[in-house]
């Protein structure tokens, strides 16, 4: 018997067909992934199951016994819990009181702190999730958020467990640590699904694989022993697989006229010191070059980020932008000097949901067109935002719609898209790609090249050392707050970066 299984499920939006005959069989004690590209329809097949959205038909199985939820809560109660995409914590609340929303044990008409506390601490231990229980949630990383977000569904104590892509803002060591727990449930006979871009990820930990292309299922609970990686691609693409492999070879794209090659000086942090989280760092980046920076959480290459971005100012040291002059105080001030910052936490620095698309994709090129003194009309803001759109392959049916109605990945796509309008000198990434499938990711990596190819400096954080190897130039590791390693030409490989990481040195050939 399956602990979950959906058949034929259908679900439209207005004229868009999100799903449109989807099922999933997963059995208890294993891990199932559910795969497909950005727009295939994983995240709404996840909230059907879970309540939080109604489907149009399709039946439920819970054990074998046809269920439907009301919301997510009477799916936890039911003990189908859930890890949703686009993280739900309450950023004013504390740990604690995210942990339990609307279920507190009390004690009379009290909320028992005490005893909330006694049940959250192991498990936040389990998961290496190392903050204080009153900690403010707004205050913590996206890591964290991601993980707490995981902590709260494992409180519930769930039979089935359904992770909505829960690694894709976690570096490589923390992943693993989710990972080693997920194989612990799977051994307690817990069904757990696991939506992910990551396909190495999917390969090592899942047993079955389901597959999702323009709402239908394509693959159906596949014996993960029985497929390879190219397989699953094709699977998820169809007939665009062929036009992939072409891109592929043609991966740079022609922006002229997008990006103003305004050549300048490079990048340039001399001795530069912030509070106890950088120790006298210096290092170049040169107009053209694409410079990785790689780290455990904390380890210092985000700070270089946020410094460049003008969002921390050194302790001491300089900063100095291609124009040869420092760094400015504030985000709004460095975009006026031609610097663009890309980040994965769309939530945070991304995207106005609620304003369409086009308006999102044109905003900030709108800021830097005014600074010109330039007025341009909407219909070529229009434009432009379609063309970007065409290229990355946004899945959506019109540019009019809400940018929080898109996918994640396609939000993300359309974050990258509204930089890289800005015709920047400096093009900061932050884990750009955190969500976006195989086929978006390839182009998102092309225009990027472009971009750098017309004289930006890039820098790139990513938690994706795949990423890191293929697209960088070079790449800087940082180990507590020094600068420990550069790797460049035959050196740069995956398995360096993470020794340089954790030990603070590359391993001897
Ligand atoms: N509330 C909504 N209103 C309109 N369209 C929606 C809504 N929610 C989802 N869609 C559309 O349904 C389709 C499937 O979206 P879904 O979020 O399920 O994709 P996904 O497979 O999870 O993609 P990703 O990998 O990017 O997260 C997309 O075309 C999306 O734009
Ligand atoms: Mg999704």
């Amino acid at each position: 018997m399956y602990a979950l299984e959906a058949q034929h499920v259908r679900k439209t939006y207005g004229g868009v067909t999100a799903l449109a005959d989807a099922g999933l069989r997963v059995r208890p004690g294993s891990v199932h992934a559910l795969l497909g590209e950005n727009g295939a329809g994983k995240s709404t097949l996840v909230k059907i199951i879970t309540g939080a959205v109604r489907p149009d038909a399709g039946v439920l199985r819970l054990e074998g016994s046809d269920v439907s939820f009301s919301d997510t809560a009477d799916a936890a109660r039911h003990g189908v819990a859930v890890v949703s995409q686009e993280l739900s914590l309450f950023p004013d609340l504390d740990v604690l009181s995210n942990l339990f929303p609307m279920r507190e044990p009390r004690r009379g008409p009290f909320v028992d702190r005490r005893r909330m506390a006694a049940r959250a601490r192991p498990i936040l231990d389990q998961l290496g999730l190392h903050v204080s229980l009153r900690e403010q949630v707004g205050s913590l990383s996206l890591a964290q958020r991601q993980l707490l977000e995981v902590a709260k569904a494992l409180i519930t104590e769930p039979r089935v467990l359904i992770l909505d892509e829960p690694t894709s803002a976690l570096d490589a060591k923390t992943a693993e640590v989710l990972l080693d727990i997920l194989r612990v449930l799977r051994d307690r006979q817990v069904a757990v699904v696991f939506v992910s871009h990551i396909l190495e990820e999917v390969m090592q930990l899942c047993d079955e694989i389901t597959v999702l292309r323009d709402g239908r299922t394509v693959l159906d609970a596949a014996p993960r022993s029985g497929l390879t990686i190219p397989g699953i691609v094709e699977a998820m693409l169809g007939e665009r697989h062929a036009e992939l492999s072409e891109h592929r070879l043609h991966a740079t794209v022609d922006l002229s006229g997008t990006v103003a090659p305004g050549r300048g000086a490079p990048v340039r942090l001399e001795a530069v010191s912030f509070e106890e989280r950088l120790a006298e760092v210096s290092l170049t980046a040169a107009p053209g070059e694409v410079v990785g920076l790689a780290g455990v959480a904390g380890a210092g290459h985000q700070t270089v980020l946020e410094l460049v971005a003008g969002l921390r100012q050194p302790t001491s040291g300089r900063v100095l932008l291609p124009d040869g002059r420092p760094a400015p105080r504030g985000l709004r001030a460095a975009i006026g000097r031609g610097v663009a910052l890309v980040t994965g936490d769309r939530r945070r620095l991304g995207l106005m949901l609620d304003k369409p698309i086009w308006e999102n994709a044109a905003q900030v090129r709108t800021v830097a067109l005014a600074r010109d003194g330039l007025r341009i009309r909407k219909r070529v803001l229009r434009e432009r935002a379609g063309e970007h759109a065409r290229r990355l392959n946004l899945r959506t049916s019109s540019l009019e719609k809400s940018a929080g109605l898109l996918s994640g990945g396609n939000q993300q796509k359309v974050v990258l898209a509204k930089w890289l309008q800005t015709e920047p000198t400096v093009l900061l990434l932050d884990d750009p790609t955190r969500g976006v499938d195989i086929g978006a990711k390839a182009e998102m990596h092309g225009l990027v090249r472009s971009v750098a190819d017309a004289g930006a400096v890039v820098l790139l954080c990513s938690t994706d050392l795949d990423e890191l190897v293929s697209l960088c130039d070079r790449v800087l590791v940082l180990h507590h707050g020094r600068l420990a390693a550069e790797l460049s030409g035959g050196s740069l490989r995956q398995h360096d970066i993470l020794a340089a990481m954790n030990t603070g040195a590359v391993p001897a050939a």
